[in-house]
């Protein structure tokens, strides 16, 4: 069911939005104008970088607004079954985030050649498919995890069409569990690698912990976890957390990706809310007292995806 004619709808309702504290009418109008005169036949229409940024200062500066578009189109407030439908958008974006890129790279670069690399919270298999392209040459075996079932789906499919069946798994499996729906133990023989990527901030510390537990237990004395994940400031500050939004579209676009109106509707609208959902972001100092106590160290760390993430490559 398409939904959008909903947050049309919900836009429309200037009552509603009066009344909304912080609500910036003339943004939001503007915005209103542009949504009413596009339909079903043109709602592929290229989103312009600054109706990027008036959709999203709209949406950032009012969380009610955020949280209603969020609703409208169909996203629960629950993290478990939001992924599940959060997939399409998020393919339509990020392989065109700079900040998103570089990650991808870093991890391409910074992971072991061969060897099976469990990409932990895989969700569509982005990382994976990077990982098993470049650099060019390497023998690495992607494992792909991950409890959204429908997204994995999508990871399959895309591992399909650019690599054999024997370059790559994928599991729907708690990644606490360490056990797939079928009974299959995908930490277990051992790998090389593993990535935890924009996933830590969803697990709670006593799932965290038996991550690290199986990861400990099962990663080669030489292995590397590369971890990235929100900084706990980022999520806790609206200022930066609407610069990141602001550069994460900005960036998409300018590399040409053909983004509509819906993109920043919904995927500011999670995002904006995403504080409000339960997340467990960390600060940097946390996150590493908490993997030294699985023997994990850090090798490497800096600031990425535009300054609002922690990256860091551990080791034992
Ligand atoms: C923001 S996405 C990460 C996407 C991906 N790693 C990337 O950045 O390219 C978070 C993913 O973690 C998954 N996830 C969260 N908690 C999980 C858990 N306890 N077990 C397995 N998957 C989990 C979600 O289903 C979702 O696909």
């Amino acid at each position: 069911m398409n939904r959008f004619p909903l947050i049309i709808s919900f836009l429309a309702c200037g009552m509603l939005c009066a009344s909304t504290r912080n609500c910036t009418l003339e943004v939001l109008n503007q915005a209103l104008a542009r949504l009413e005169a596009s339909d079903e036949a043109n709602s592929m229409i290229p989103l312009r970088p600054d109706r990027a940024k008036q959709l999203l200062t709209a949406i950032y500066q009012n969380p009610a607004l955020a949280y209603a578009i969020a609703e409208s189109a169909g996203f629960p407030n629950n993290m478990e079954r939001l992924f599940q439908v959060y997939s399409r958008y998020f393919d339509a974006l990020m392989p065109s985030v700079d900040g998103y890129l570089e990650i991808l790279k870093d991890a391409c670069e910074k992971l072991p050649l061969e060897g099976r690399i469990l990409d932990l919270g895989g969700f569509t298999g982005i990382l994976s498919a990077v990982c098993l392209q470049y650099p060019e040459g390497n023998q690495r075996k992607m494992v792909v995890v991950d409890r959204a079932p429908g997204p994995l789906a999508l990871a399959a499919k895309k591992l399909s069409s650019i690599s054999n069946a024997d370059r790559f798994q994928t599991h729907v499996a708690k990644l606490e569990d360490g056990i797939d729906m079928h009974g299959q133990a995908y930490y277990a023989p051992g790998f090389t690698g593993a990535t935890l990527v924009n996933v830590a901030y969803l697990l709670d510390d006593s799932q965290l912990h038996s991550v690290l537990g199986h990861i400990a237990a099962h990663m080669d004395k030489n292995g590397v976890l590369f971890f990235v994940d929100p900084d706990k400031k980022t999520f806790d500050d609206p200022t930066t957390k609407l610069n990141h939004a602001h550069n994460v579209y900005e960036s998409a676009l300018f590399n040409g990706a053909r983004l509509t109106k819906e993109s920043p509707m919904v995927v500011g609208a999670i995002n904006a809310t995403l504080g409000n959902r339960g997340h467990h972001a960390r600060e940097q100092s946390e996150i590493i007292t908490l993997f030294g106590k699985y023997g994990l160290h850090p090798k490497e760390q800096k600031k990425t995806y535009y300054g609002a993430a922690n990256q860091i490559l551990f080791g034992f």
